[in-house]
């Protein structure tokens, strides 16, 4: 009885965890993954078919982690093949390229695809979201800026990184946070802890921001409709700088759409007589 109890307390110590990733095809995933576990990086594309699966193990304070990593091809050719991988995870390290906005837009398609998987019973709350805008090396490139994805990302409650994998830039903070989160998690019932970054601004500043970004005119920014009065105009300034400055709004990129809308305002007074 005696001499078990030691091997007791180290199975309660150490723990198995099953992470994916997730994201259009080449935008870096399986290089994220290779950058970490083999520190190198391979610039010819060899396209992932169906998953690739590996282990490692990692030490999370006095935690050992034993942590499955399947990653997924990112072609919509494979759907058939991810779909059963879905379930059982307590981690998702969710990719696009900074060079190509089409993979950023495609992040919530892959959240649903996520979803629909897991079916009316799946809980996302309590999987760990580590969203990575990789390929930042390309800086000529770039189209996604930084305030955007960490707009997207702590919107939702998820991690945000800038990472490169043929750098390294980022990487392994990435997977330190993540893992330390994970178990964060685990340890906490599987209930997100209390300091969740998406606690710092509300949704309703985060549409308001990507809404700015978005606006056709300074008419269309100030939300209103063209040939609006000067009083129409103020109103609707005021409103937008309530919420958006800077002393009272910490979302990503909040100064940028509050020096636009303040920008739009005095083009709009300059017309209206
Ligand atoms: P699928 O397996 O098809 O879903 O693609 P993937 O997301 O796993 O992409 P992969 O890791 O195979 O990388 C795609 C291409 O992008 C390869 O040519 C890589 O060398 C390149 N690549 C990946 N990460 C980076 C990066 O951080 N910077 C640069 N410059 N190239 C990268
Ligand atoms: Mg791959």
């Amino acid at each position: 009885m005696e001499a078990s109890m030691p091997k007791r307390k180290e199975l309660g110590k150490s723990l198995r965890i099953k992470v994916i990733s997730m994201g259009n095809a080449e935008v870096g995933k399986s290089c994220i993954i290779k950058r970490y576990c083999e520190k190198r990086f391979v610039s010819k594309y060899l396209a992932t078919i169906g998953i690739d699966y590996g282990v490692t193990k990692v030490q999370v304070r006095d935690r050992e982690i034993k942590v499955n990593i399947f990653d997924m091809a990112g072609h919509p050719f494979f759907y058939e093949v991810r779909n059963e991988f879905y379930k059982d995870t307590q981690g998702v390290i969710l990719v696009y390229d900074v060079g190509q906005k089409d993979s950023f837009d495609a992040l919530d398609a892959w959240l649903a695809e996520m979803k629909q998987d897991l079916g009316p019973h799946g809980n996302m709350e309590n999987i760990v979201f580590a969203v990575c805008a990789n390929k930042i090396d390309c800086t000529k490139h770039r189209c996604v800026d930084e305030s955007e994805g960490r707009l997207w990302a702590e919107s939702k409650g998820f991690l945000y990184f800038e990472t490169s994998a043929q750098t390294g830039e980022g990487i392994n903070e990435m997977f330190q946070t993540f893992y330390v989160s994970i178990v964060d998690l685990c340890e906490n019932g599987g209930k997100r802890p209390f300091t969740n970054s998406s606690a710092s601004f509300t949704k309703e500043q985060a549409d308001t921001i990507r809404r700015i970004r978005n606006s056709k005119d300074s008419w269309d920014m100030l939300g209103i409709k063209p040939g609006a009065s000067r009083d129409e105009v103020n109103k609707a300034y005021r409103k937008l700088a309530v919420l958006l400055h800077p002393d009272k709004c910490v979302a990503p990129g909040s100064e940028d759409a509050f020096k636009a809308v303040v920008n739009a305002r005095t083009a709009l007074l300059k017309n209206i007589k």
